[in-house]
């Protein structure tokens, strides 16, 4: 049985233009088509859903997609291991979608944006995918992370200074989604872009809003003016790196890569940072973990992985040739939703879905095999800083509005959340060069010490115009440290701990 079978049987063929007549919201056949496969973009609740495909099918269950397209949702934690990598039987070459071959998936599809193949590693297979990812890799594996510590050490500096005054704030909006495009502009070799433009650009792309195509225009804009400066003058930065990388990129190839890598940063960081900020804001037992040293700052990361994985679902990956998974019959040409959401709660592997994974990496939220993400730790790392200099800068931030009044927008491919409105004590705002402080008088909220921050240890914010010291400010350490006498921040390391702990954190 294959979901090519399901989906030609209905009376209303797959893929035909038009509204099909269907059940009304309500009734138990709605979010069914054709063969009384599910629609998963007619559900409002995939979590369920998908728990549901499981029990009735398996690790591996055929469903439909827009237009109702027949897809097979890999739900199961070893079934999307085995899928992911087998290079030898599944590819991410689009065109030998076999939905896709045979018109059934229209030009206004509205996964096309993640199904248009292109010239660019993440459809590559083979030795043309280990050329692009070989120049990919080589230019993520000369960022220093001290040095990039230190980068987004002062990203939150300049970010938080463009609210810190008004005592309120949208984290997802005026944090989240601003962070990462700051850090990967820096990292790219173009620090001069960033800005709101960028980010409103960056933002408008991934929502798909109207203004999604001129949007697009303006970042490959951009990022064609960082490829021809790269290639004539080539920089110690991503972009330098991937012009000289022996593979020989073209510039277009350039162009398009730092163009997958900065969309695919930006919008997995932004949701991953949400989802910890909000997590600490709303969860007394994950806040009390953290403060009680049960659990690290990088640990309460990595739990957000396992929960909600930035991108709940990835079109996809397709077979190369008749096979079986799960217990089901693939046939060649046949579409598989890759599904890092359901299969990080399968049963076999997480009996206790809610249970403290401990900082286990093992989760599929940066895939696996030949394409598993290259830019993981950064993204980690990203996550990890943003949240703990935001508590340093606003020790006493809380959630504005009650937990249950935070909205999400689900589409099949991610859940984001909307906002995550805040208040706290405004303070004024800091060098970016200087380390994070808050003010001696500030009511410092105790349980926010995850790590450096602590009271006593606070000191006058600079002025302005005060000469910077090239300090940079703390980030997560490993371990709760206990809480020493008040002692002067700028102080030389006491012991060879703090010399140590100094070294790691990169100031
Ligand atoms: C929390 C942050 C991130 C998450 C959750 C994430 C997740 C993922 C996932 C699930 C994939 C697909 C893997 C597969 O097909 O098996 C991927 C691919 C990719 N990611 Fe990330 N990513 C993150 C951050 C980043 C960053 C910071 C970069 C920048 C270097 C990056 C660059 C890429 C690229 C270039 C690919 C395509 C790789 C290939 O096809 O060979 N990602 N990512």
């Amino acid at each position: 049985m294959t979901p090519e079978s399901h989906s030609l049987t209905g009376d209303s063929p797959a893929g035909t233009d038009g509204p099909r007549p269907g059940p009304p919201p309500g009734c138990p056949a709605h979010g069914l088509g054709p063969g009384g496969l599910s629609r998963l973009h007619e559900s409002d609740d995939l979590k369920k859903l998908y728990e549901r495909l499981r029990a009735e099918h398996g690790p591996v269950a055929p469903a439909l997609l827009h237009d109702d397209v027949p897809v097979w949702v890999v739900l199961g934690h070893a079934e999307s291991q085995q899928m992911l990598r087998t290079p030898g039987q599944y590819c991410r070459d689009t065109r030998i979608w076999g939905p896709l071959r045979e018109g059934l998936v229209k030009p206004d599809f509205p996964l096309m944006p993640h199904i248009a193949w292109q010239p660019i590693c993440a459809f590559a297979e083979g030795d043309e995918h280990k050329r692009l990812r070989g120049a990919l890799d080589s230019a993520v594996a000369t960022i220093d992370f001290r040095t990039l510590r230190r980068h987004i050490n002062r990203s939150v500096q300049r970010v938080v200074n463009a609210f810190c005054e008004d005592g309120e704030a949208d984290l997802v909006s005026q944090y989240a989604e601003h962070l990462p495009m700051a850090v990967m502009c820096q990292i790219l070799g173009m620090p001069e872009e960033y800005n709101d433009r960028i980010v409103e650009a960056a933002r408008d792309m991934i929502k798909g809003t109207e203004t999604a195509i001129a949007s697009n225009a303006y970042i490959v804009e951009v990022l064609d003016r960082l490829t021809v400066r790269s290639r004539a003058e080539p920089q110690n930065d991503f972009a330098g790196h991937l012009v000289t990388h022996p593979a020989g990129l073209t510039d277009d190839e350039v162009r398009e890569h730092l163009r997958l890598v900065l969309i695919a940063a930006y919008e997995t960081t932004a949701n991953l940072l949400s989802n910890v900020l909000r997590q600490v804001l709303i969860d007394p037992r994950f806040r009390a973990q953290l403060n009680g040293g049960q659990m690290t700052v990088p640990e309460a990361v990595e739990q957000l992985l396992w929960d909600e994985p930035p991108f709940s679902t990835i079109l996809g990956y397709f077979a190369k040739q008749d096979t079986e998974l799960g217990g089901q019959r693939i046939r060649k040409g046949d579409g598989l939703l890759f599904a890092p959401a359901p299969a990080n709660v399968d049963p076999r592997v997480r009996p206790d879905p809610t249970a403290d994974m401990q900082g286990n990496r093992s989760h599929l939220a940066f895939g696996g095999g030949p394409h598993e993400c290259p830019g993981q730790d950064i993204g980690r790392v990203i996550a990890e800083v943003g949240v703990d200099a935001l508590l340093m800068r606003l020790p006493d931030v809380e959630l504005s509005i009650h937990e249950d009044e935070l909205y999400y927008t689900e589409s099949i491919a991610s859940r984001h959340l909307v906002a995550l409105p805040v208040h706290f004590t405004p303070r004024p705002q800091q060098d970016v060069m200087q380390r994070p402080t808050h003010e001696n008088d500030a009511p410092v909220q105790q349980d926010w010490h995850i790590g450096a921050a602590r009271p006593g240890t606070v000191r006058e914010t600079a002025p302005a115009a005060a000469p910077a010291p090239v300090l940079e400010p703390p980030v997560p350490q490993p371990v709760p440290v206990p809480l020493p006498p008040p002692v002067a921040e700028q102080g030389p390391p006491r012991n060879t701990w703090q010399r140590f702990l100094r070294w790691w954190r990169g100031y």
